[in-house]
């Protein structure tokens, strides 16, 4: 393997570094107004001697700056914020929104989240507010202006926070008021009723539309309610919450020009959110990962989700706002990442893209839910084994600023599509098995496994450049799409299709004539009937392989037959197809198969060759900048491994004129030569 030639001949330029950030970023949320003042000292001292350079302040503290509505007490955090800055800690300031306080709920008891089948949601939790409601509206504004005013001028002020994980817990609302604010939302979409009631096909189960009013949310119903109704109630509500947003970061902005304004995403783990449409209205993509601990994979879902962080950064460099130095509290089972996980965990972000490295939280709640959280400084103080960890990361981290605002390089694109996964997952698909995340980790894990790096992008971001491009599961495609995914292939792209792609436009209806409408021509075949199988069953490929969930009856119409079904309901007919048109190439899968196969099979066509002689379960990822590029590699085994490479390692600041040792569990970082 030689990396140093793998590098691609030109990238992106180099990104910009993240405003006001001067240091790869380390440290996390800071919940101060839970301690007495006497433990704040302690703290930033604290926070020195771990290396720790800027945490988030105030994120749920609305209830004590407003403890009264028009009421303000912000000595408090005066204090707070003046003892970070004395102490060269740099201040990421919330507005505390996330959290609309006690006296907010009962005065606007309109305000509070009604759920599809009509139960009110109470208080004594958070983000218990409907994101269309105009009270909340109005008070979130108001806080968020005397915190600008108060603190736009502070000298450790470095980045605003704005509100935390925008539609976490409070998503999706059915309220009286949510219904208003959809129909205003749908007559700025369609204009006139006519419009809509095309667009949802409502001659269906005599659902026409005469008067606006009669348009409800898609509450609980007696049986399934219109798709389409459906598919443009995810589209309202994220964006009812990006409106609160941008209401913010607006007013951010005009008190503090200059200061880059943020919130914090839960990629992959928020589906009412569609990410890839905030990413260009944040001035920085931040993201919260939390690992699944009972997945013995989990760090390819990490690197899936920081892959997909980067994505809709648009390839600039993130920062990893959130993740657990150990245990998280609310997973069935709380499984404690072992020595060296928070390590590989912290730097496999960075090696995907991430200038930093901030956790949830700082010192660890000794009350409220999440009390069982581990924290950076963990119940038991400094003599324990995660603080003594969190301090060595912090110098780790010092010893990788040079990879601050450098590129990651990719091999391969994924498409991914928030409006896809909702319209698949909607109610009476041909097959309760077919899942959007189910297909997108499929064929990730096989590129992670052949150390292939991914760059997302959404169906309607530019490929070129790339000589691969899978689109794991684009049931929703538009005709643009379609004709965008033909031009790529007809100029020399190669591209492989799973199964139940190109089925429907936007507004949930299926393309004209035979599946899969959008993409017929490009694929070169008509799938004549979908066979799902039952709970279980499984069927074989003519190369042996075993496949489960789907099949599809299809008619070749140009493609070749790489594969067939060797058993099953589509016995002898093709599974597995390629389709030569222009000077590129289209795969399709029509089973849920591991992709190992195809994708080998596309690798030569698109000219792609997986690095050889990784050992088994390293990850190597490149980030390539003006004046180096480096090579981040992750060994997830339990055995010492050689990589060949050369140049300088910055964690151990050893020479390595041929290859680097990665000790078993451990990450080594070269500046390749
Ligand atoms: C995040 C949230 C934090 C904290 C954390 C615990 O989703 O933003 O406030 O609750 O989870 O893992």
């Amino acid at each position: 393997m030689d990396l140093v030639s793998r590098l691609p001949q030109a990238l992106a330029a180099p990104s910009p570094p993240i405003p006001r950030l001067d240091r790869m970023a380390y440290g996390g949320d800071y919940n101060p107004e839970q301690w007495p003042e006497k433990v704040w000292h302690e703290d930033v001292a604290l926070m020195r001697a771990a290396g720790v350079n800027l945490v988030s302040v105030g994120i749920f503290a609305w209830a004590l700056l407003e403890p009264a509505e028009g009421r303000y007490e912000f000595g408090w955090l005066d204090r707070v914020l003046d003892l970070l800055h004395e102490n060269g800690v740099s201040i990421d300031l919330a507005t505390p929104t996330a959290a609309p306080p006690a006296w907010f709920s009962r005065r606007h008891p309109e305000s509070r989240i009604v759920t599809r089948d009509g139960v009110v949601l109470g208080g004594g939790a958070r983000q218990s507010f409907c994101p269309s409601s105009p009270a909340y509206a109005e008070a979130a504004a108001r806080i968020t202006e005397q915190l600008a005013r108060r603190y736009a001028g502070h000298p450790g002020l470095v980045m605003w926070h704005s509100h935390n994980e925008y539609g976490g817990a409070n998503g999706l609302c059915y309220c009286a008021v949510s219904g208003e604010a959809f129909r205003g939302w749908l007559r700025d979409r369609y204009g006139d009723l006519a419009a809509l009631n095309e667009a949802w096909g409502t001659t269906f189960w005599g659902q026409r539309y005469g008067d606006w009013g009669e348009i409800e949310p898609p509450v609980a119903a007696p049986t399934a309610v219109n798709p389409a109704q459906q598919l443009d109630y995810l589209r309202f509500t994220s964006d009812a919450h990006l409106a609160n947003f941008r209401r913010e970061r607006d007013i951010l902005h005009r008190w503090s020009p200059g200061v880059p304004v943020t919130t914090n995403f839960q990629i992959a783990n928020c589906k009412t959110i569609d990410y890839f449409k905030w990413g260009a209205e944040v001035d920085v993509v931040s993201n919260d990962h939390y690992i699944q601990p009972e997945r013995p994979d989990n760090h390819i879902e990490l690197a899936m989700c920081a892959d997909l962080t980067r994505g809709v950064a648009s390839g600039t460099p993130w920062l990893l706002m959130e993740h657990s130095t150990s245990a998280v509290n609310w997973k069935p089972r709380n499984l404690a990442k072992r020595p060296g996980e928070m390590r590989r965990n912290s730097l496999s972000h960075v090696a995907r893209g991430s200038d930093a490295v901030l956790f949830f939280q700082w010192r660890a709640s000794r009350f409220g839910a999440e009390k069982f959280h581990s924290a950076m400084l963990p119940q038991g103080g400094t003599d324990t084994r995660v603080w003594r960890e969190v301090v060595e990361l912090g110098a780790d981290l010092g010893r990788l600023d040079e990879l601050r605002g450098t590129r990651v390089a990719a091999d391969v694109a994924v498409l991914w599509d928030w409006e896809s996964w909702w319209a698949l997952e909607l109610d009476w698909r041909p097959s309760v098995d077919l899942s959007y995340l189910d297909r997108v980790e499929a064929y990730y894990e096989r590129l992670w496994r052949d150390n292939l790096t991914v760059d997302f992008v959404h169906p309607t971001g530019a490929l070129d450049g790339y000589p691969l491009v899978v689109a794991p599961s684009l049931y929703l495609t538009t005709p643009a799409t379609a004709a965008r995914l033909r031009a790529y292939v007809a100029g020399g792209g190669t591209l492989v299709v799973s199964y139940f792609s190109g089925i429907v436009d936007e507004t949930d209806t299926v393309h004209p004539g035979a599946y899969p409408g959008a993409l017929r021509d490009l694929l070169g075949l008509t799938v004549e009937e979908f066979l799902p199988l039952p709970a279980g069953g499984v069927v074989h490929l003519s190369d042996g392989a075993v496949a489960d969930v789907w099949t599809e009856d299809l008619a070749l119409a140009g493609a070749t037959a790489e594969l067939t079904y060797v058993d099953g309901p589509a016995a002898g007919r093709p599974a597995v197809t390629r389709h030569t048109l222009g000077t590129g190439t289209a795969w399709y899968v029509s089973t849920r198969v591991d992709p190992a196969g195809v994708l080998r099979r596309a690798y030569t066509d698109a000219g792609v060759t997986p690095p050889d002689g990784v050992p088994d379960g390293v990850e190597l990822i490149r980030r390539v900048g003006e004046a180096a590029s480096y090579v981040v590699a992750i060994n997830h085994s339990s055995a010492d491994a050689v990589v060949r490479a050369s140049g300088v390692e910055l964690l151990t600041g050893a020479a390595c004129p041929e290859s680097v040792v990665v000790p078993a569990g451990a990450v080594r970082v070269l500046r390749t030569l």
